[in-house]
Protein backbone atom coordinates (compact mmCIF):
# COMPACT_ATOMS: atom_id res chain seq x y z
CA UNK A 1 0.00 0.00 0.00
CA UNK A 2 1.32 3.40 -0.81
CA UNK A 3 2.12 5.52 2.13
CA UNK A 4 0.63 8.63 1.95
CA UNK A 5 2.60 11.66 2.47
CA UNK A 6 2.32 15.52 2.87
CA UNK A 7 4.92 17.81 3.44
CA UNK A 8 3.58 21.06 4.99
CA UNK A 9 3.66 24.05 3.02
CA UNK A 10 6.16 26.05 5.01
CA UNK A 11 4.90 29.05 3.80
CA UNK A 12 1.78 28.61 5.37
CA UNK A 13 2.67 28.23 8.73
CA UNK A 14 5.71 30.77 8.57
CA UNK A 15 4.91 33.34 11.25
CA UNK A 16 4.66 36.69 9.52
CA UNK A 17 8.25 38.71 10.01
CA UNK A 18 10.11 35.98 11.42
CA UNK A 19 11.07 33.73 8.24
CA UNK A 20 14.03 31.92 10.07
CA UNK A 21 12.00 30.87 12.98
CA UNK A 22 10.19 28.32 10.40
CA UNK A 23 7.09 26.65 12.87
CA UNK A 24 9.42 27.26 15.44
CA UNK A 25 6.68 29.21 17.59
CA UNK A 26 4.01 26.39 17.03
CA UNK A 27 6.11 23.57 18.67
CA UNK A 28 5.21 23.45 21.67
CA UNK A 29 7.88 23.58 24.75
CA UNK A 30 5.82 20.39 26.85
CA UNK A 31 4.41 17.44 25.06
CA UNK A 32 5.11 18.22 22.09
CA UNK A 33 4.43 14.89 20.65
CA UNK A 34 0.63 15.68 21.23
CA UNK A 35 1.01 18.37 18.66
CA UNK A 36 2.91 16.33 16.26
CA UNK A 37 0.33 13.49 16.98
CA UNK A 38 -3.16 15.95 15.92
CA UNK A 39 -0.40 17.11 12.82
CA UNK A 40 -0.03 13.40 11.88
CA UNK A 41 -3.68 12.92 11.62
CA UNK A 42 -4.21 15.94 8.65
CA UNK A 43 -0.89 15.74 6.88
CA UNK A 44 -0.14 11.75 7.23
CA UNK A 45 2.17 9.53 8.73
CA UNK A 46 5.50 11.59 7.33
CA UNK A 47 5.54 14.69 6.91
CA UNK A 48 7.91 18.12 7.39
CA UNK A 49 8.10 21.10 9.40
CA UNK A 50 10.81 23.89 9.62
CA UNK A 51 12.41 25.48 12.72
CA UNK A 52 15.30 27.91 12.46
CA UNK A 53 16.03 26.97 8.74
CA UNK A 54 15.99 23.17 9.85
CA UNK A 55 14.17 20.21 8.59
CA UNK A 56 12.15 18.60 10.95
CA UNK A 57 10.59 14.72 9.51
CA UNK A 58 8.13 13.44 11.85
CA UNK A 59 7.31 9.88 11.63
CA UNK A 60 3.72 8.44 12.90
CA UNK A 61 3.69 5.29 11.85
CA UNK A 62 6.22 2.26 12.74
CA UNK A 63 6.87 0.62 9.19
CA UNK A 64 8.45 4.15 8.12
CA UNK A 65 10.72 4.44 11.01
CA UNK A 66 11.67 0.76 9.68
CA UNK A 67 12.14 1.32 6.35
CA UNK A 68 14.33 4.82 6.91
CA UNK A 69 16.25 4.29 10.46
CA UNK A 70 16.74 0.69 10.34
CA UNK A 71 17.04 -0.37 6.70
CA UNK A 72 18.39 2.59 5.58
CA UNK A 73 20.66 3.04 8.61
CA UNK A 74 24.17 3.25 6.98
CA UNK A 75 22.95 7.33 6.67
CA UNK A 76 20.13 7.81 8.85
CA UNK A 77 21.53 7.00 12.01
CA UNK A 78 23.26 10.22 13.11
CA UNK A 79 22.00 12.72 16.00
CA UNK A 80 21.20 17.06 15.46
CA UNK A 81 23.75 18.60 16.69
CA UNK A 82 22.85 18.88 19.96
CA UNK A 83 25.34 21.37 21.21
CA UNK A 84 24.60 21.99 25.27
CA UNK A 85 24.14 17.95 26.07
CA UNK A 86 27.61 17.65 23.69
CA UNK A 87 29.08 20.26 26.08
CA UNK A 88 28.38 19.24 29.71
CA UNK A 89 29.35 15.81 28.90
CA UNK A 90 32.46 16.87 27.07
CA UNK A 91 31.02 14.96 24.04
CA UNK A 92 31.20 11.48 25.72
CA UNK A 93 27.43 10.86 25.95
CA UNK A 94 26.27 8.00 23.25
CA UNK A 95 23.30 8.88 23.41
CA UNK A 96 23.93 12.36 21.90
CA UNK A 97 26.71 11.98 19.58
CA UNK A 98 26.56 11.88 16.48
CA UNK A 99 28.38 9.14 13.97
CA UNK A 100 31.78 9.65 14.39
CA UNK A 101 33.74 7.07 14.84
CA UNK A 102 33.85 7.76 18.43
CA UNK A 103 30.12 6.42 18.92
CA UNK A 104 31.43 3.24 17.06
CA UNK A 105 33.64 2.49 19.39
CA UNK A 106 31.59 3.29 22.45
CA UNK A 107 28.48 1.30 20.98
CA UNK A 108 30.55 -1.39 20.63
CA UNK A 109 31.53 -2.01 24.09
CA UNK A 110 28.34 -1.04 25.38
CA UNK A 111 26.81 -3.53 23.29
CA UNK A 112 29.44 -6.28 24.40
CA UNK A 113 28.72 -5.31 27.97
CA UNK A 114 24.90 -5.60 27.88
CA UNK A 115 24.84 -8.75 25.71
CA UNK A 116 22.43 -11.41 26.50
CA UNK A 117 25.09 -13.98 28.58
CA UNK A 118 26.99 -10.79 30.34
CA UNK A 119 23.20 -9.48 31.46
CA UNK A 120 22.52 -12.92 32.32
CA UNK A 121 25.35 -12.48 35.18
CA UNK A 122 23.92 -9.43 36.64
CA UNK A 123 20.04 -11.36 37.24
CA UNK A 124 21.04 -11.55 41.15
CA UNK A 125 22.18 -8.25 41.69
CA UNK A 126 18.88 -7.64 39.69
CA UNK A 127 16.70 -9.69 42.25
CA UNK A 128 18.28 -8.37 45.64
CA UNK A 129 18.05 -4.68 44.33
CA UNK A 130 14.02 -5.30 43.26
CA UNK A 131 13.32 -7.31 46.82
CA UNK A 132 14.83 -4.01 48.49
CA UNK A 133 12.38 -1.86 46.52
CA UNK A 134 9.44 -3.98 47.14
CA UNK A 135 10.46 -4.01 51.09
CA UNK A 136 10.88 0.21 51.25
CA UNK A 137 8.03 0.76 48.97
CA UNK A 138 5.34 -0.98 51.57
CA UNK A 139 7.62 1.10 54.40
CA UNK A 140 6.76 4.16 53.00
CA UNK A 141 5.06 4.30 49.63
CA UNK A 142 4.98 8.08 49.42
CA UNK A 143 8.84 7.99 48.50
CA UNK A 144 7.79 5.64 45.64
CA UNK A 145 10.00 7.58 43.04
CA UNK A 146 13.38 7.18 44.96
CA UNK A 147 12.78 3.50 46.07
CA UNK A 148 11.95 2.68 42.11
CA UNK A 149 15.36 5.31 40.70
CA UNK A 150 17.22 3.87 43.70
CA UNK A 151 16.74 -0.22 42.50
CA UNK A 152 18.26 0.98 39.05
CA UNK A 153 21.22 3.31 40.32
CA UNK A 154 21.76 0.48 42.77
CA UNK A 155 21.96 -1.84 40.26
CA UNK A 156 24.20 -0.47 37.58
CA UNK A 157 26.39 0.72 40.44
CA UNK A 158 27.00 -2.84 40.81
CA UNK A 159 27.18 -3.88 37.65
CA UNK A 160 29.20 -1.21 35.98
CA UNK A 161 31.61 -0.75 38.18
CA UNK A 162 31.59 -3.34 40.60
CA UNK A 163 30.81 -0.84 43.52
CA UNK A 164 28.77 -1.85 46.64
CA UNK A 165 27.19 0.15 49.66
CA UNK A 166 25.86 0.13 52.97
CA UNK A 167 22.02 -0.08 52.68
CA UNK A 168 20.05 3.01 53.24
CA UNK A 169 23.17 4.82 53.61
CA UNK A 170 24.46 8.48 52.26
CA UNK A 171 26.65 6.80 49.98
CA UNK A 172 23.28 5.69 48.04
CA UNK A 173 22.13 8.77 48.39
CA UNK A 174 24.44 10.73 46.78
CA UNK A 175 24.46 7.83 43.71
CA UNK A 176 21.00 8.63 43.01
CA UNK A 177 21.68 12.12 43.35
CA UNK A 178 24.21 12.28 41.14
CA UNK A 179 23.05 10.30 38.23
CA UNK A 180 19.91 11.87 38.29
CA UNK A 181 21.10 15.12 38.32
CA UNK A 182 23.00 14.74 35.06
CA UNK A 183 20.28 12.74 33.35
CA UNK A 184 18.24 16.09 34.32
CA UNK A 185 20.63 18.51 33.33
CA UNK A 186 21.14 16.53 30.06
CA UNK A 187 17.18 16.59 29.80
CA UNK A 188 17.16 20.20 30.50
CA UNK A 189 19.38 21.67 28.27
CA UNK A 190 18.22 19.73 25.13
CA UNK A 191 14.85 21.18 25.38
CA UNK A 192 14.32 23.04 21.72
CA UNK A 193 14.78 27.15 22.64
CA UNK A 194 16.54 26.62 25.91
CA UNK A 195 19.55 27.87 24.71
CA UNK A 196 20.25 30.31 21.39
CA UNK A 197 23.48 28.23 20.41
CA UNK A 198 21.18 25.14 19.77
CA UNK A 199 19.87 27.63 16.41
CA UNK A 200 22.81 29.47 15.84
CA UNK A 201 26.16 27.54 15.92
CA UNK A 202 27.80 30.41 15.28
CA UNK A 203 27.63 30.93 18.43
CA UNK A 204 30.21 28.26 19.66
CA UNK A 205 33.02 30.82 18.52
CA UNK A 206 32.47 33.67 21.04
CA UNK A 207 35.08 33.82 24.21
CA UNK A 208 34.02 32.60 27.23
CA UNK A 209 33.36 35.86 29.02
CA UNK A 210 30.95 36.60 25.92
CA UNK A 211 29.00 33.23 26.54
CA UNK A 212 27.33 32.26 29.48
CA UNK A 213 26.22 29.20 27.98
CA UNK A 214 29.90 28.23 28.15
CA UNK A 215 30.70 28.98 31.48
CA UNK A 216 27.58 26.83 32.59
CA UNK A 217 28.65 24.02 30.36
CA UNK A 218 32.03 23.98 32.02
CA UNK A 219 30.77 23.90 35.39
CA UNK A 220 28.36 21.37 34.84
CA UNK A 221 30.73 19.22 32.88
CA UNK A 222 33.58 19.31 35.53
CA UNK A 223 31.13 18.21 38.46
CA UNK A 224 29.87 15.39 36.38
CA UNK A 225 33.52 14.20 35.53
CA UNK A 226 34.49 14.52 39.26
CA UNK A 227 32.15 12.22 40.17
CA UNK A 228 32.54 9.57 37.30
CA UNK A 229 35.79 9.67 37.52
CA UNK A 230 35.86 8.64 41.16
CA UNK A 231 33.66 5.51 40.51
CA UNK A 232 35.94 4.29 37.60
CA UNK A 233 38.79 4.59 39.43
CA UNK A 234 37.53 2.77 42.44
CA UNK A 235 39.16 5.20 44.88
CA UNK A 236 37.16 4.37 47.84
CA UNK A 237 38.65 0.76 47.74
CA UNK A 238 36.54 -0.57 50.86
CA UNK A 239 33.43 -0.79 48.31
CA UNK A 240 35.28 -2.76 45.50
CA UNK A 241 33.48 -5.90 45.30
CA UNK A 242 35.50 -8.91 44.65
CA UNK A 243 33.94 -9.04 41.11
CA UNK A 244 35.35 -9.83 38.20
CA UNK A 245 32.58 -8.86 36.35
CA UNK A 246 31.74 -5.35 36.57
CA UNK A 247 32.17 -3.44 32.89
CA UNK A 248 34.84 -1.36 34.62
CA UNK A 249 37.16 -4.64 35.00
CA UNK A 250 36.13 -6.20 32.60
CA UNK A 251 37.25 -2.94 30.27
CA UNK A 252 40.82 -2.55 32.78
CA UNK A 253 41.52 -6.70 31.87
CA UNK A 254 41.28 -6.10 28.04
CA UNK A 255 41.82 -2.63 27.66
CA UNK A 256 43.53 -2.86 23.90
CA UNK A 257 40.63 -4.49 22.55
CA UNK A 258 38.30 -1.59 22.52
CA UNK A 259 40.44 1.44 21.23
CA UNK A 260 38.71 3.83 23.96
CA UNK A 261 40.99 5.79 26.10
CA UNK A 262 41.24 6.35 29.57
CA UNK A 263 38.86 9.95 29.38
CA UNK A 264 36.65 8.00 26.95
CA UNK A 265 36.07 5.17 28.84
CA UNK A 266 34.33 7.15 32.11
CA UNK A 267 32.47 8.93 29.44
CA UNK A 268 30.93 5.33 27.85
CA UNK A 269 30.34 4.09 30.95
CA UNK A 270 28.75 6.77 32.22
CA UNK A 271 26.75 6.53 29.14
CA UNK A 272 25.26 3.22 30.42
CA UNK A 273 24.58 4.39 33.75
CA UNK A 274 22.84 7.25 32.54
CA UNK A 275 20.63 5.76 29.96
CA UNK A 276 19.15 3.32 32.74
CA UNK A 277 18.69 6.08 34.98
CA UNK A 278 14.90 7.96 35.09
CA UNK A 279 13.77 4.79 32.01
CA UNK A 280 12.97 1.93 33.56
CA UNK A 281 11.75 4.03 37.23
CA UNK A 282 9.48 5.76 34.63
CA UNK A 283 8.20 2.56 33.00
CA UNK A 284 7.69 1.21 36.77
CA UNK A 285 5.91 4.44 37.77
CA UNK A 286 3.56 3.92 34.86
CA UNK A 287 2.53 0.28 35.58
CA UNK A 288 1.68 1.28 39.39
CA UNK A 289 -0.66 3.92 37.93
CA UNK A 290 -1.59 1.59 35.97
CA UNK A 291 -2.50 -1.15 38.40
CA UNK A 292 -4.53 1.41 40.26
CA UNK A 293 -6.71 2.76 37.39
CA UNK A 294 -7.40 -0.94 36.29
CA UNK A 295 -7.61 -2.99 39.35
CA UNK A 296 -8.78 -6.19 37.93
CA UNK A 297 -5.59 -6.28 35.84
CA UNK A 298 -3.91 -6.52 38.85
CA UNK A 299 -5.93 -9.17 40.04
CA UNK A 300 -5.03 -11.12 37.02
CA UNK A 301 -1.33 -10.74 37.49
CA UNK A 302 -1.90 -11.67 41.13
CA UNK A 303 -3.77 -14.89 39.75
CA UNK A 304 -0.86 -15.46 37.59
CA UNK A 305 1.70 -14.94 40.17
CA UNK A 306 -0.23 -16.84 42.74
CA UNK A 307 -0.38 -20.00 40.63
CA UNK A 308 3.17 -20.24 38.93
CA UNK A 309 4.62 -19.42 42.38
CA UNK A 310 2.61 -20.25 45.24
CA UNK A 311 3.18 -18.15 48.40
CA UNK A 312 6.34 -20.05 49.71
CA UNK A 313 8.95 -19.36 47.69
CA UNK A 314 9.55 -15.42 45.65
CA UNK A 315 9.35 -14.71 42.04
CA UNK A 316 12.50 -14.80 40.38
CA UNK A 317 13.74 -14.77 36.56
CA UNK A 318 13.01 -18.55 35.71
CA UNK A 319 9.02 -17.73 36.28
CA UNK A 320 9.09 -15.35 32.63
CA UNK A 321 8.53 -17.81 30.73
CA UNK A 322 5.17 -18.84 32.82
CA UNK A 323 3.91 -15.56 33.32
CA UNK A 324 2.59 -14.05 30.17
CA UNK A 325 0.20 -11.42 31.59
CA UNK A 326 2.60 -9.94 33.94
CA UNK A 327 4.61 -9.65 30.14
CA UNK A 328 1.76 -8.32 29.08
CA UNK A 329 0.65 -5.35 31.60
CA UNK A 330 4.65 -4.35 31.28
CA UNK A 331 4.37 -4.02 27.55
CA UNK A 332 0.89 -2.22 27.47
CA UNK A 333 1.93 0.29 29.90
CA UNK A 334 4.84 0.96 27.56
CA UNK A 335 2.96 1.07 24.89
CA UNK A 336 0.08 3.80 26.18
CA UNK A 337 2.36 5.86 28.54
CA UNK A 338 5.69 5.20 26.31
CA UNK A 339 8.56 6.49 28.67
CA UNK A 340 10.22 8.60 25.68
CA UNK A 341 6.74 9.59 24.41
CA UNK A 342 8.51 12.24 21.77
CA UNK A 343 11.22 9.72 20.42
CA UNK A 344 14.81 9.67 20.14
CA UNK A 345 15.87 12.27 17.50
CA UNK A 346 18.11 10.90 14.82
CA UNK A 347 19.99 13.03 11.72
CA UNK A 348 20.28 11.99 8.10
CA UNK A 349 23.59 12.70 6.25
CA UNK A 350 23.01 12.57 2.79
CA UNK A 351 19.64 13.80 0.49
CA UNK A 352 17.36 11.07 0.12
CA UNK A 353 14.04 10.22 -1.46
CA UNK A 354 11.42 7.97 0.37
CA UNK A 355 8.49 7.00 -1.62
CA UNK A 356 8.48 10.22 -3.99
CA UNK A 357 9.32 12.62 -0.66
CA UNK A 358 12.38 14.45 -0.39
CA UNK A 359 14.41 14.28 2.72
CA UNK A 360 17.45 16.81 2.83
CA UNK A 361 20.80 16.03 4.16
CA UNK A 362 21.09 17.42 7.61
CA UNK A 363 17.61 17.23 8.55
CA UNK A 364 16.12 16.00 11.85
CA UNK A 365 14.18 12.55 11.99
CA UNK A 366 11.60 12.44 14.99
CA UNK A 367 10.21 8.90 15.28
CA UNK A 368 7.33 10.05 17.38
CA UNK A 369 6.57 7.37 19.59
CA UNK A 370 3.16 8.45 21.02
CA UNK A 371 1.72 7.97 17.32
CA UNK A 372 4.11 5.26 16.60
CA UNK A 373 2.08 3.54 19.29
CA UNK A 374 -0.92 4.30 18.84
CA UNK A 375 -1.19 3.31 15.40
CA UNK A 376 -4.38 1.81 15.06
CA UNK A 377 -4.24 -0.81 12.30
CA UNK A 378 -1.81 -2.25 14.74
CA UNK A 379 -3.41 -1.43 17.85
CA UNK A 380 -7.37 -1.04 17.33
CA UNK A 381 -8.43 0.54 20.36
CA UNK A 382 -5.27 1.99 20.88
CA UNK A 383 -6.15 5.22 23.35
CA UNK A 384 -7.60 2.22 25.79
CA UNK A 385 -5.48 0.11 28.03
CA UNK A 386 -5.36 -3.20 27.00
CA UNK A 387 -2.92 -5.69 28.16
CA UNK A 388 -5.04 -8.48 26.24
CA UNK A 389 -3.86 -7.51 22.73
CA UNK A 390 -0.38 -9.14 23.32
CA UNK A 391 -2.49 -12.21 25.12
CA UNK A 392 -5.52 -13.00 22.72
CA UNK A 393 -5.28 -14.61 19.05
CA UNK A 394 -8.20 -12.22 17.75
CA UNK A 395 -5.44 -9.04 18.01
CA UNK A 396 -3.20 -8.18 15.54
CA UNK A 397 -0.30 -7.70 18.19
CA UNK A 398 -0.70 -11.05 19.12
CA UNK A 399 2.31 -13.62 19.14
CA UNK A 400 2.76 -17.03 19.73
CA UNK A 401 3.96 -19.58 21.90
CA UNK A 402 2.54 -17.08 25.50
CA UNK A 403 6.23 -19.11 26.87
CA UNK A 404 8.05 -16.32 24.60
CA UNK A 405 5.71 -14.15 23.53
CA UNK A 406 5.19 -10.78 24.64
CA UNK A 407 8.61 -9.84 25.09
CA UNK A 408 10.44 -6.42 24.36
CA UNK A 409 12.25 -7.14 21.58
CA UNK A 410 12.09 -5.00 18.59
CA UNK A 411 9.63 -3.09 20.32
CA UNK A 412 9.25 0.66 19.00
CA UNK A 413 9.58 2.18 22.97
CA UNK A 414 13.35 1.41 22.13
CA UNK A 415 14.24 3.40 19.17
CA UNK A 416 14.95 1.88 16.12
CA UNK A 417 18.01 0.55 13.57
CA UNK A 418 21.96 0.66 14.94
CA UNK A 419 20.77 3.10 17.85
CA UNK A 420 18.28 1.45 19.23
CA UNK A 421 18.56 0.96 22.91
CA UNK A 422 21.07 -1.53 23.51
CA UNK A 423 19.55 -1.64 27.66
CA UNK A 424 16.72 -3.09 26.43
CA UNK A 425 17.52 -6.94 27.81
CA UNK A 426 18.25 -5.70 31.45
CA UNK A 427 14.96 -3.14 31.56
CA UNK A 428 13.21 -6.08 30.13
CA UNK A 429 14.16 -8.15 33.03
CA UNK A 430 14.33 -5.46 35.76
CA UNK A 431 10.81 -4.83 34.90
CA UNK A 432 9.81 -8.72 35.32
CA UNK A 433 11.23 -9.03 38.53
CA UNK A 434 10.34 -6.16 40.36
CA UNK A 435 6.80 -6.45 38.85
CA UNK A 436 6.52 -9.98 40.01
CA UNK A 437 8.03 -9.49 43.66
CA UNK A 438 5.82 -6.25 44.27
CA UNK A 439 2.42 -7.75 43.26
CA UNK A 440 3.89 -11.25 44.88
CA UNK A 441 3.52 -9.27 48.12
CA UNK A 442 1.45 -6.63 48.46
CA UNK A 443 -1.57 -4.64 46.58
CA UNK A 444 -1.26 -1.38 44.92
CA UNK A 445 -4.29 0.60 45.59
CA UNK A 446 -6.14 3.74 45.66
CA UNK A 447 -4.89 5.85 49.15
CA UNK A 448 -7.61 7.21 50.94
CA UNK A 449 -7.82 10.82 52.04
CA UNK A 450 -8.51 11.90 55.96
CA UNK A 451 -12.56 10.90 55.58
CA UNK A 452 -11.92 7.49 53.79
CA UNK A 453 -12.71 8.83 50.30
CA UNK A 454 -10.32 7.74 47.45
CA UNK A 455 -8.05 9.84 46.09
CA UNK A 456 -8.03 10.83 42.47
CA UNK A 457 -5.52 8.67 40.52
CA UNK A 458 -5.04 10.80 37.04
CA UNK A 459 -5.84 9.10 33.57
CA UNK A 460 -2.91 11.96 31.48
CA UNK A 461 -0.90 14.03 33.92
CA UNK A 462 3.17 13.26 33.00
CA UNK A 463 6.12 15.61 32.30
CA UNK A 464 6.10 17.12 28.83
CA UNK A 465 10.26 16.49 28.37
CA UNK A 466 12.44 13.95 26.95
CA UNK A 467 11.47 11.22 29.62
CA UNK A 468 8.27 11.90 30.54
CA UNK A 469 6.90 10.19 34.17
CA UNK A 470 3.97 10.58 35.43
CA UNK A 471 3.80 13.84 38.27
CA UNK A 472 3.66 12.70 41.66
CA UNK A 473 0.19 10.64 42.46
CA UNK A 474 -0.59 9.02 45.75
CA UNK A 475 -1.50 5.41 46.65
CA UNK A 476 -1.41 2.88 48.92
CA UNK A 477 0.47 -0.51 49.58
CA UNK A 478 -0.75 -2.99 52.10
CA UNK A 479 0.76 -6.44 52.42
CA UNK A 480 -1.28 -9.01 50.74
CA UNK A 481 -0.33 -12.18 53.31
CA UNK A 482 1.15 -11.85 56.57
CA UNK A 483 4.83 -13.03 56.63
CA UNK A 484 5.06 -12.32 52.63
CA UNK A 485 7.10 -9.26 53.52
CA UNK A 486 9.56 -10.89 56.19
CA UNK A 487 10.75 -13.27 53.00
CA UNK A 488 11.05 -10.49 50.51
CA UNK A 489 13.17 -8.47 52.97
CA UNK A 490 14.87 -11.77 54.21
CA UNK A 491 16.05 -12.56 51.11
CA UNK A 492 17.19 -8.83 49.70
CA UNK A 493 19.30 -8.72 53.20
CA UNK A 494 21.09 -12.09 52.96
CA UNK A 495 21.95 -11.51 49.22
CA UNK A 496 22.99 -7.86 50.34
CA UNK A 497 25.67 -9.02 53.35
CA UNK A 498 26.63 -11.63 51.35
CA UNK A 499 28.13 -9.13 48.92
CA UNK A 500 29.13 -6.58 51.89
CA UNK A 501 31.10 -9.58 53.10
CA UNK A 502 33.37 -9.54 49.92
CA UNK A 503 34.00 -6.10 50.38
CA UNK A 504 35.05 -6.07 53.42
CA UNK A 505 37.35 -9.55 53.49
CA UNK A 506 38.65 -7.36 50.05
C1 LIG B 1 12.29 1.66 30.03
C2 LIG B 1 13.57 1.59 29.74
C3 LIG B 1 14.24 2.21 28.53
C4 LIG B 1 13.68 2.80 27.42
C5 LIG B 1 12.20 3.01 27.10
C6 LIG B 1 14.78 3.22 26.56
C7 LIG B 1 14.62 3.84 25.34
C8 LIG B 1 15.67 4.27 24.55
C9 LIG B 1 15.52 4.91 23.26
C10 LIG B 1 14.20 5.21 22.58
C11 LIG B 1 16.76 5.21 22.80
C12 LIG B 1 17.10 5.89 21.48
C13 LIG B 1 17.08 4.87 20.36
C14 LIG B 1 17.22 5.50 18.99
O1 LIG B 1 17.93 6.48 18.84
O2 LIG B 1 16.57 5.00 18.04
C15 LIG B 1 17.71 4.74 23.80
C16 LIG B 1 19.09 4.89 23.69
C17 LIG B 1 19.98 4.45 24.63
N1 LIG B 1 19.69 3.72 25.76
FE1 LIG B 1 17.85 3.20 26.42
N2 LIG B 1 15.96 2.88 27.17
C18 LIG B 1 15.68 2.25 28.36
C19 LIG B 1 16.59 1.71 29.25
C20 LIG B 1 17.96 1.71 29.09
C21 LIG B 1 18.91 1.05 29.95
C22 LIG B 1 18.52 0.18 31.16
C23 LIG B 1 20.16 1.33 29.49
C24 LIG B 1 21.49 0.88 29.99
C25 LIG B 1 21.69 -0.22 30.68
C26 LIG B 1 20.00 2.17 28.31
C27 LIG B 1 21.04 2.69 27.57
C28 LIG B 1 20.87 3.44 26.42
C29 LIG B 1 21.98 4.03 25.67
C30 LIG B 1 23.47 3.96 26.04
C31 LIG B 1 21.41 4.66 24.54
C32 LIG B 1 22.15 5.42 23.44
C33 LIG B 1 22.36 4.52 22.24
C34 LIG B 1 22.99 5.23 21.04
O3 LIG B 1 22.77 6.42 20.85
O4 LIG B 1 23.69 4.54 20.28
N3 LIG B 1 18.65 2.37 28.10
N4 LIG B 1 17.03 4.16 24.84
Amino acid sequence: MPVTTFIVDTHERLLPGWPVIGNALEIPKTHAWLKFTEWADEYGPIYQIQAFGTTLVIISKESIANDLLGLRGAIYSDRPALVMPRLISDDGFLGAIGWTDYWRRARRFTQSMLSTANIQQSVPKQTTEARQMVVDLAKSPSRYAYWLERAGVMTSVKQIYGLTEERGGHAEERHVHEIVSYMEEIDRVAVPGAYLVEFIPALLRLPTWLAPFKREAKVLVRRHWEYFELLMQQKSKKHVMNSDVSFARRFLKSKDDWGLSDREIVWVLSSIYGGASGTSATAMQSIILNTCLFPEWQQRIQNEIDEVVGGNRLPDMDDFASMPTVRAVIKESMRWRPVLSGGFPHAVTKDDVYEGYHIPKGAIIIPNQWAILREEQLYPDADSFKPERWLEPKYPTYQEPLTMYPNLKRFAGFGHGRRICPGLEVTEKSLFLQMSNLYWACNITRAKDENGREVDIPWYDYTGVAISTPHPFRFAVEEREEGRLKMMEQSALTEHEAEMTLVRTL
